[in-house]
């Protein structure tokens, strides 16, 4: 047995914060209390340290193919940018190919992510192809660990499902005890504008947001709503981004309805503007980035419970993609927002996040007095863990649990450039911001994977996650 102490840290939970020495066996938390005895455990000294559960992102896009191009992370990249960043596991989305049984797509995944991952990850199931034999097949997909579905309402002709596809799966995953997300987006309005814009020649990125308006976002989250409501079926909305949209899904909340949802870092800090500048191509993600009294909005609706968890929507591409970049030692290359250079509608849709998420919500989310530590972590991983079923096993620092953890040293500091962080792509849209605080040890299932500036990860040595139906509504 493998064992490491922590001593005389302080950990925070998503309702505690108190001071106790850990004991790491092997893969899981043993032992917690006052000053535990040594004996064979190695030790480390974890005095005015911070320690919380590892983060949680269920919400990632790793080397998928969009636009036509490639999301730029692999499942090894993107986990060691997710371990530096304090996240120790991510749900990604499989996506369902039409004519592709459920069980095919999520081989197809275990198969891009068996040999390369470092960390522990699960996968969602995205339907695009609602067939009877899929109809059939979706209970059986829940034994292979995979209890969430998805669907987009928007990406027309080439993601999207209409509300027939969306109303059966939503009644049958809830029989099933599955959990439903959705990209909650009027597809069939957007489609219109986005054409409407492209043929008068409002090419211009920033047309990328005017074409995605905040009440398309806010009718398909409504009609999302209404539908789990009838099917009686739980429902997770993905990247809210507005006061429009949010508002609906309060309105659901406040009459009892199992309906809950997700926003991202990008939509707390960036707006329209950026989509203005001559680099706005970076921050072209959908739905669309809004105006600044969203940023304070969802603030607000973090703070106050009326969203349940920050995800990344991790969809990272190359900013210039004709030019190859180095990721440890070795030359990379892949077509990336340049695609869209002169027409809006042609930019990779996707932004990278899973490795900046916990570090610029600690800084400027607990740092600027927004929400608590413990509002953090719930946040960042014991919600994610409890409405998608790895609870109590992870999302908690508790004995008993897998030893995903993260030490904090809260007072170090950095400034972000693409090139100290690890995400495989060609900038960062947090160039140059300061951090106060940052993850000095992560542990994933016990391993010391990341030190300081050290990597103790390697391809292959992940974990697939199984995650449990019924899970908790928040
Ligand atoms: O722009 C985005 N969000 N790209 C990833 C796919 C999605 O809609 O989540
Ligand atoms: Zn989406
Ligand atoms: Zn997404």
């Amino acid at each position: 047995i493998m064992k490491t102490l922590i001593k005389g840290g302080t950990i925070i939970t998503a309702s505690d914060t108190y001071e106790a020495d850990l004991l790491i066996a092997d893969d899981r938390i043993a032992l917690m209390g006052a000053d535990l005895p040594a004996e064979d455990a190695k030790v480390v000294d974890a005095t005015g340290k911070m320690i919380t559960p590892g983060g949680i992102d269920v919400h990632t896009h790793l080397e998928l193919p969009f636009f036509g191009t490639v999301s730029s992370d692999d499942f090894y990249t993107g986990q060691k940018a997710a371990a530096f960043g304090g996240t120790t596991t991510h749900i990604d989305f499989v996506i369902q190919a039409k004519g592709e049984s459920l069980h095919q797509a999520i081989e197809n995944w275990h198969k891009k992510a068996g040999s390369k991952s470092a960390a522990n990850y699960g996968f969602h199931v995205a339907i695009t192809d609602l067939t009877d034999e899929v109809m059939d097949e979706i209970p059986s997909i829940a034994d292979e660990g995979v209890t969430s579905l998805k669907l987009f309402m928007a990406y027309k002709g080439v993601f999207q499902v209409d509300d027939t596809t969306l109303f059966k799966s939503l009644m049958k995953a809830a029989e099933a005890g599955m959990i439903t997300m959705v990209h909650a987006e009027n597809g069939d309005v957007l489609d219109v504008l986005i054409n409407e814009n492209v043929s008068t020649g409002n090419l211009a990125t920033e047309y990328h947001a005017y074409s995605h308006p905040a009440w398309a976002e806010a009718e398909a989250t409504m009609r999302a709503v209404a539908l789990a409501g009838i099917a009686g079926a739980p429902l997770y909305v993905v990247h809210m981004t507005c006061e429009e949209s949010v508002d609906q899904l309060r309105y659901g909340r406040e009459r009892g309805l199992p309906v809950m949802g997700e926003t991202c870092p990008q939509y707390l800090f960036f707006t329209v503007d950026n989509l203005c500048q001559s680099d706005g191509a970076k921050y072209v993600c959908s739905p669309p980035v809004r105006v600044e009294k969203d940023n304070e909005y969802l603030w607000n609706a973090l703070a106050a419970g009326h969203l349940q968890a920050v995800s990344t929507d991790h969809c990272p591409f190359m900013y210039e993609g004709t030019k190859p970049i180095e990721y440890e030692g070795e030359q990379y290359q892949m077509a990336g927002k340049e695609l869209g250079q002169g027409d809006f509608s042609k930019i990779p849709n996707g932004m990278h996040g899973i490795e900046d998420r916990m570090l610029v919500l600690w800084t400027y989310g607990v740092g600027k007095g927004r929400i608590s530590p413990n509002k953090f972590v719930e946040l960042t991983a014991t919600n994610p863990a409890k409405i998608f079923g790895m609870y109590p096993s992870k999302g908690v620092v508790a004995v008993g649990a897998d030893a995903d953890l993260v030490i904090w040293d809260t007072e170090a500091t950095k400034v972000i450039s693409w090139k100290n962080m690890h995400t495989r792509t060609d900038h960062n849209v947090y160039e140059g911001w300061e951090l106060i605080g940052l993850p000095e040890r992560v542990y994933v299932r016990g391993q010391l994977l990341v030190h300081g500036e050290t990597w103790n990860g390697e391809p292959g040595g992940g974990s697939y996650v199984r995650r449990s139906t019924h899970a908790q509504i928040v």
